[in-house]
C-alpha cells in the first residue's frame, strides 16, 4: 500500500462544529473576512482526488456554478442510490469507504481529500482512515445545524501540527497519532 498518499480532511466549521446550517446554508462561512484564498490552492496542489457524499455534491451542483469545481482531479460521490449515473466529473460509489482507500492507495497517486459532508466523513473517522485533519474555524457560533463530528465509540488521537490565521479565519492542523 502506497502511505505517502494520505487521507486529508480539509473542512471549515463554526466554533461549535457545524460545517452548514440545518438549511445547508454557508453565508456566514461567504461573509467572514479571508486572507487571499486562505491557502485553499496550495492545498488543492497537494490532491488529486476528491470524494464526498451526495448531499455535499447536490449542493455544489445546485449553486449553479459554470462548470464543476474540482474537473481534473478524480471525483467520487457517495449514494446509496443504484440510479445515480457516472459521468465526466464525477464516479458515484457505494459500499464500506475503507474498500475505495485502499485501492486507491495502491495506485500512485497525490494525497486524497475528502471533502465532506459530516454524513460521509464519520465513516472514515470511525474507521480511523484519515491521516490529516485541517480545520478552520471561524469566528461564528451557530447553535445548531449539520455537524462536523459524530458521537465516536473510542477516542482518536492526534497530534496538533500546525496553526495558522487567515483574517478571521483559524486553521488547525492535525496529524494522525
Ligand atoms: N463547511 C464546509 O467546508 C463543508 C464541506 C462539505 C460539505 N458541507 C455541507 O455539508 C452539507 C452536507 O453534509 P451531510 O453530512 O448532510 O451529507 P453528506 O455527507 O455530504 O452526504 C450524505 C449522503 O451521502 C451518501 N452517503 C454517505 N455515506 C455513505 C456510504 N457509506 N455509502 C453510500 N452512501 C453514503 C448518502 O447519499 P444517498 O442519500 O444518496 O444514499 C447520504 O445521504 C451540505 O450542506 C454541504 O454544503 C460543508
Amino acid at each position: 500500500m502506497n502511505h505517502n498518499r494520505k487521507v486529508v480532511v480539509y473542512i471549515a466549521t463554526s466554533l461549535d462544529g457545524y460545517i452548514a446550517t440545518k438549511e445547508e446554508s454557508v453565508h456566514w462561512l461567504d461573509e467572514t473576512e479571508t486572507e487571499g484564498d486562505n491557502g485553499f490552492a496550495a492545498f488543492y496542489e497537494t490532491i488529486d482526488t476528491v470524494i464526498m457524499g451526495k448531499k455535499t455534491y447536490d449542493w455544489i451542483m445546485n449553486q449553479e456554478l459554470e462548470e464543476f469545481p474540482y474537473k481534473g482531479k478524480s471525483c467520487y460521490v457517495y449514494t446509496n442510490s443504484t440510479n445515480a449515473v457516472d459521468n465526466e466529473d464525477v464516479t458515484f460509489v457505494q459500499g464500506e469507504v475503507s474498500e475505495l482507500i485502499h485501492q486507491l492507495q495502491q495506485q500512485p497517486g497525490k494525497d486524497i481529500w475528502i471533502v465532506g459532508g459530516g454524513e460521509l466523513l464519520h465513516h472514515y473517522i470511525k474507521e480511523n482512515l484519515v491521516d490529516g485533519y485541517i480545520i478552520t474555524i471561524a469566528p461564528i457560533i451557530l447553535g445548531s445545524g449539520i455537524s462536523l463530528f459524530k458521537e465516536l465509540e473510542s477516542n482518536i488521537n492526534l497530534k496538533l501540527e500546525q496553526v495558522k490565521r487567515y483574517a478571521q479565519f483559524a486553521e488547525l492542523r492535525f496529524s494522525k497519532k
